[in-house]
């Protein structure tokens, strides 16, 4: 594998994607991590990341320099091509040359991961540094140049270290991937053998030696793509030991409970459906605040499912969809990031069942998990399902959640997502909702004034949710859906558009 440690830059999830694009395993870890706490004998390359702070600086992150002297190639992007230079002793500059967005680099020296290139040839890049090496280390040779940082980039003379000033793994360096590829199978000299088959099959053993015959496991579906893909692989594994259940808190879109059922149904996975409907909606009677409602709907989902696993015999194992992004913000360089919203994914359950845990997608993004699903011979139709949050509706319900509300919502957004669906535009969107606002306003329908809700309408385009951008939908689009929404449902008389990208909104409004 490559091992990428992370100095904080916003890039860093990137490299290991990039690097997984080859068909090579990568793993980041905290630049604050101990060598003694890795397999070494699995690393064959080390990728040290970007960083918003300055090396030289007092708090700079804490950095173990044993990591340098691992003989195995290295290579340093940005603030790790800056803590090369300072540990091999050259010098740094600073400020005068500031460098942020697209810029050009000449090629000095057509040398290891450089040599796809001659000397001359000049490659649009993206930079985003203050910092740039002034003074080369001794023994290291210049292998590009720009305007803002005339060592744009280098190499060791004699040992597999490179280091860049400037980020490969964005698409705005277009020949970023060829660099990339260059360390990690010229360098590195890694195999492309990290394949949705070969993970599916070390998986599914790995598995089946974790949870030996008779013991049992368990795991809570959402009909999600995370939950749902890890059931169809760890069922692959326990056949018959492993129990579903989908639990039904009413607060799913309109007809979702049973189309999720069915569709789970069709996947030879034993699911049982719990109707917890009136439960969760007793429970949130009368409550407004978001962080309440979220801590509710958290604590009956662990009652609701602690009873159904105790109805069960020889249950030792719990099986989580948790992804890669999931438990890398809780390593962050600068500690876990401030809890914005609770999320809950079942969290407190292992501690509270003491159940051991099944995590087959924590090294995964969510993309790889959905190539999986297709090596799975899994339904698109699951595959691409639309992020939905795990305490559903009530976080898009402001103010209080009546079953009457729900109802509203739900024709709302069912109308919504029908529309987006027949413009073909719901796979390319990473999710589109309505969200029934705490707000009513005065309108006149025929001839009488009317004072009713509102709904907001919700599209956003993202990578993995942590940042977001607002869709821009057509305005015919628009137009059918407000009308239709206006005309059908009943207690709603206006509608408008959200157009905040994330920061600084969030996707979901509580
Ligand atoms: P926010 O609203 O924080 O949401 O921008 C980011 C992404 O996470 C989803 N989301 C949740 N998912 N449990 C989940 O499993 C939750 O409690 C939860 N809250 C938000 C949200 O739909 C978006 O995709």
């Amino acid at each position: 594998m490559i091992l990428i440690l992370d100095f904080g830059s916003q890039y860093t999830q990137l490299i290991a994607r990039r690097v997984r694009e080859f068909n090579v395993y990568s793993e980041v870890k905290p630049c604050t991590s101990d060598p003694a706490s890795v397999d070494l004998s699995k690393v064959k390359g080390l990728i040290l990341s970007g960083g918003p702070a300055s090396v030289t600086d007092a708090d700079a992150p804490a950095f173990n320099s044993e990591w340098l002297s691992l003989n195995v190639p290295i290579l340093g992007i940005c603030y790790g091509m800056q803590l090369l230079a300072h540990h091999h002793g050259g010098t740094l500059g600073r400020g005068a040359a500031r460098e942020y967005g697209p810029s050009t680099v000449t090629i000095e020296s057509s040398y290891g991961i450089f040599d796809s290139w001659k000397k001359g040839e000049r490659l649009a890049v993206w930079m985003s540094h203050g910092d740039h090496v002034e003074k080369l280390p001794s023994g290291f040779v210049s292998a590009a140049s720009s305007g803002g940082a005339p060592i744009a980039a280098m190499y060791h003379a004699t040992k597999p270290i490179f280091a860049l000033q400037f980020h490969p793994e964005v698409v705005h360096t277009p020949e970023g991937k060829t660099l990339l590829k260059n360390f990690v199978y010229g360098s590195a000299k890694c195999a492309p053998d990290w394949t949705p088959e070969n993970f599916i099959e070390q998986s599914v053993k790995r598995i089946a030696e974790q949870v030996p015959a008779p013991a049992q496991a368990i795991c809570a579906l959402s009909g999600g793509v995370d939950s749902t893909v890890a059931a169809v692989l760890v069922a692959r594994a326990l056949g018959e030991r492993l129990h579903c259940f989908f639990v039904d808190t009413g607060l799913m879109r309109k007809n979702e409970a049973a189309s999720v059922m069915a569709r789970l149904n069709e996947l030879d996975l034993s699911v049982t459906l719990v109707d917890a409907r009136e439960r969760f909606l007793g429970e949130l009677k009368g409550v407004s605040d978001p962080e309440k409602k979220r801590k509710i709907i958290g604590r009956v989902f662990i009652e609701v499912f602690e009873e159904h696993a105790k109805s069960l015999k020889g249950v030792t194992h719990l099986v989580q969809g948790t992804l890669y992004p999931d438990v890398i913000e809780s390593v962050s360089v600068r500690g876990p990031s401030a809890t914005i919203k609770t999320h809950h994914n079942v969290g407190g359950l292992p501690e509270r069942l003491k159940f051991s845990l099944i995590e087959p997608f924590r090294e995964l993004f969510k993309d790889e998990v959905r190539v999986l699903g297709r090596e799975l011979h899994m339904p698109q139709e699951i595959l691409q399902r639309q992020p939905f949050p795990g305490p559903g509706l009530a976080v898009r319900i402001l103010g209080e959640i009546t079953p009457e509300r729900v109802r509203t919502l739900q024709e709302a957004d069912h109308i919504f997502l029908e529309e987006v669906r027949a413009e073909g535009l719901y796979a390319g969107l990473w999710q589109s909702f309505a969200v029934l606002l705490p707000v009513k306003s005065v309108g006149v329908m025929g001839d009488g004034r009317t004072y009713e809700e509102t709904i907001a309408l919700r599209a956003v385009h993202s990578e993995d949710g942590m940042t977001a951008d607002w869709a821009f939908l057509p305005e015919s689009l628009l137009r059918r859906v407000s009308n239709r929404i206006v005309n059908e449902v009943k207690g709603v008389n206006r509608v408008v558009l959200d157009i905040s990208s994330k920061p600084p909104a969030t996707i979901e409004w509580e």
